[in-house]
């Protein structure tokens, strides 16, 4: 049974959608089985990722109309169900009123429905999450297992983090498995005073949760979401081509990947 995992912030820019490729990534790169949803109406995890979209089937398509998952392959553990300018807020909530099949059921459980089918067929399934609270991102809190916070380390995104754990703690009414799985600092300069003072802030108020490993600021991580490139191909290119500098990107979210199946005592079958 896949673990469902969100990865959320109502702030934006704090890599939530980096945070989903990369660890997606990984874990298809270690045999596991991995289904990406792109719940973003902006559609960024989509086209960070080697796909075409043309011709292709979305989330809104896959639940509204066809009715069951159909993703894109990215690699042969990887599968993408790409995101849709539909998904936004109105258009959603509008369309979950008008479907027969979702007319009398409560639209916070629309995406949970929808991923019964599938849990069964993967390892993980990772949702990448607009920047907001909206029915969609209820949709993902209660159709989840866990949710990864990612961060920036300023000081007013502490805030954004406490407003995702009060919003988990909403959702255990209505979905009791739901925990935080981590919160994850990104874009991190560990020669600020701030950033070091934030990092040492979560730990102190968060020690089970934070991620022990921050990702630091790296153009390197900016460039293959921006090629559309997998980063673990990206490393590999780099390493190929004998790249002078580390791609302390990836090194880093192998270590948050690592700490990750640590922390769900997962194995790979
Ligand atoms: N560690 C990093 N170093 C440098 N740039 C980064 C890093 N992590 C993410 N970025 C870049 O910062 C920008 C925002 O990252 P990302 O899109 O992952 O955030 P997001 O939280 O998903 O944003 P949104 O809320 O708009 O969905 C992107 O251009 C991304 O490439
Ligand atoms: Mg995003």
């Amino acid at each position: 049974m896949a673990k469902i995992i969100s990865i959320a912030n109502q702030k934006g820019g704090v890599g939530k959608t980096t945070t989903t490729t990369s660890i997606g990534s990984i874990l298809a790169s270690q045999g596991f089985k991995v289904l990406l949803l792109d719940l973003d109406d902006q559609n960024d995890l989509t086209l960070s990722l080697p796909i075409s979209l043309s011709g292709q089937t979305d989330l809104f398509k896959c639940i509204f109309e066809l009715g069951f998952a159909k993703g894109v392959k990215v690699n042969p553990n990887l599968v993408v169900i790409p995101g849709s300018p539909k998904l936004q807020p109105i258009n959603f909530s509008e369309r979950i009123k008008q479907h027969e099949a979702y007319e009398y059921e409560n639209p916070r459980f629309v995406l949970k429905k929808f991923l019964t089918q599938i849990k069964d067929k993967c390892d993980f399934i990772l949702m990448d999450c607009p920047p907001n609270e909206e029915l969609i991102v209820q949709n993902a809190f209660a159709a989840s297992d866990y949710v990864i916070i990612p961060t920036i380390p300023h000081s007013f995104s502490i805030n954004g983090v406490n407003a995702v754990l009060r919003l988990i703690q909403k959702f255990q009414k209505i979905n009791p498995e739901l925990e935080p799985l981590g919160i994850l600092i990104t874009i991190y300069d560990k020669r600020n005073n701030i950033d070091k003072g934030v990092y040492e802030l979560c730990l102190e108020q968060y020690p089970s949760l934070l991620f022990k490993t921050p990702i630091r600021i790296n153009s390197k991580l900016r460039e293959n979401s921006h090629l559309g490139i997998e980063i673990i191909e990206y490393a590999k290119q780099l390493a190929e081509n004998k790249y002078p500098s580390k791609f302390t990107g990836y090194e880093e979210f192998l270590a948050v990947t690592d700490e990750l199946i640590g922390r769900l005592k997962m194995s790979i079958a």
